[in-house]
């Protein structure tokens, strides 16, 4: 059966992301990656609050990829998002599918009929003959309608509403195949979150969402200099910091880079003293957080472990008269979602 692509549009607080592979014959090629920034305050708390900034943003990319694809995967996250892994009896998929609602409803702190249900059988339960592991996604309608009717005015189609961890988990299944280590994390880091997720042998064990991200560090350099949003973004960047102190912003990366590591460090000695007692073997990050100054050789020095920023284009074929191959290195690690998102139908048809 042939694979119909779909855009993955990832559609975060601080960029906008859409990418998009094709398969031809028995290869992937990249047939679009690109982002563009959201002005601040154009998404809050993952609400859309400036559909107009948030359109044109998506607009700009769609009508620069001159793809005439016009199903979109996207993702939602944030507090209106519930994943849970739960113990329920033993069941066929299509069975669960009937009682969803049901085993659901003692874990969703909304009311059933006010979400959107999905969910994925993990497997046998270990030492509980008769039950299974489930994961349980839960996102509140009136959100998803945001991203949806956004996506509709657009003339585009939403065929898939994703969660953003399982779409770093597609994104890992095929960019990362030949990781040698069982356990994984993946910590992507955003804007305004950080998704820790733990896979074993490429399934998920546990995800966790920490409510902090970049935007911590943009409105602490925003305070510290008095300078606008636009002008923290570029100094965090590297721009030219003129008669600013380059110590003062040193420290400021210092402090958050300190939080996240000792926050990461809290998760996965919860994930080890909880969930399995196999050592984590490898840190994976992405998102444009990963790129702050001085995180990923910290992580490295508190783990001991190998970490890695995400290239989601590793595995593709991607054409040099077409791409730059700076800007993908450049983009690469806050692309990893919308590259999940673009492989979720390549996904879909192996299962
Ligand atoms: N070179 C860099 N150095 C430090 N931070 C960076 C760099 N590039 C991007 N960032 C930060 O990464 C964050 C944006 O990352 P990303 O695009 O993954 O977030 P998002 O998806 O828009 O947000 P969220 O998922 O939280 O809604 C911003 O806070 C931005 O300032
Ligand atoms: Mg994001």
């Amino acid at each position: 059966m042939a694979v119909s692509p779909v855009i993955g549009l990832d559609i975060g607080t601080n960029t906008v992301k859409l990418a998009q592979i094709s398969r031809s014959r028995n290869r992937l090629d990249l047939g679009f990656a690109g982002l563009a920034p959201l002005p601040d305050g154009a998404i809050v708390e993952k609400s859309i609050k400036n559909p107009d900034a948030v359109s044109n943003a998506i607009r700009a990319l769609y009508d620069n990829s001159r793809s005439r694809i016009k199903q979109v995967c996207t993702s939602v996250a944030g507090k209106a998002v519930i994943i849970k892994q739960v113990t329920v009896a033993s069941m066929k998929d299509h069975d669960l599918e009937k009682l969803i609602q049901i085993e659901a409803e003692p874990y969703i702190p909304f009311d059933m009929d006010d979400v959107n249900l999905d969910f994925f059988i993990l497997g046998e339960t270990p030492e509980r003959p008769g039950f299974m592991e489930v994961i349980l996604a839960a996102v509140k309608k009136d959100f998803m309608a945001e991203y949806v009717d956004l996506i509709t005015s657009l003339n585009l189609v939403p065929t898939v509403v994703d969660v953003d961890p399982f779409a770093l988990e597609v994104m890992y299944e095929f960019c990362y195949p030949d990781v040698e280590e069982d356990i994984v994390a993946l910590v992507n880091l955003g804007a305004t979150n950080i998704n820790v997720s733990i896979l074993k042998s490429g399934t998920s064990q546990f995800t966790r969402d920490l409510p902090m991200g970049g935007d911590n560090i943009t409105r602490e350099i925003m305070r510290f200099f008095n300078v606008d949003f636009v002008r923290a973004e570029n100094m965090k960047r590297g721009a030219q910091l003129g008669n600013m102190n380059p110590g003062n912003l040193e420290t400021i990366f210092e402090r958050y880079v300190d939080l996240y590591v000792s926050e990461l460090r809290r998760t996965l000695d919860f994930f080890s003293a909880n969930v399995s007692t196999q050592a984590i073997g490898r840190i994976l990050l992405s998102g444009g957080g990963a790129a702050t100054f001085g995180l990923p050789s910290a992580i490295q020095k508190e783990f001991n472990i190998p970490v890695e920023v995400v290239d989601p284009f590793r595995v593709f074929n991607v054409d040099p008269n077409v791409f730059d191959s700076d800007y993908l290195g450049r983009i690469g690690a806050t692309m990893a979602v919308a590259v999940g998102l673009a492989l979720r139908n390549e996904r879909d048809k192996q299962v």
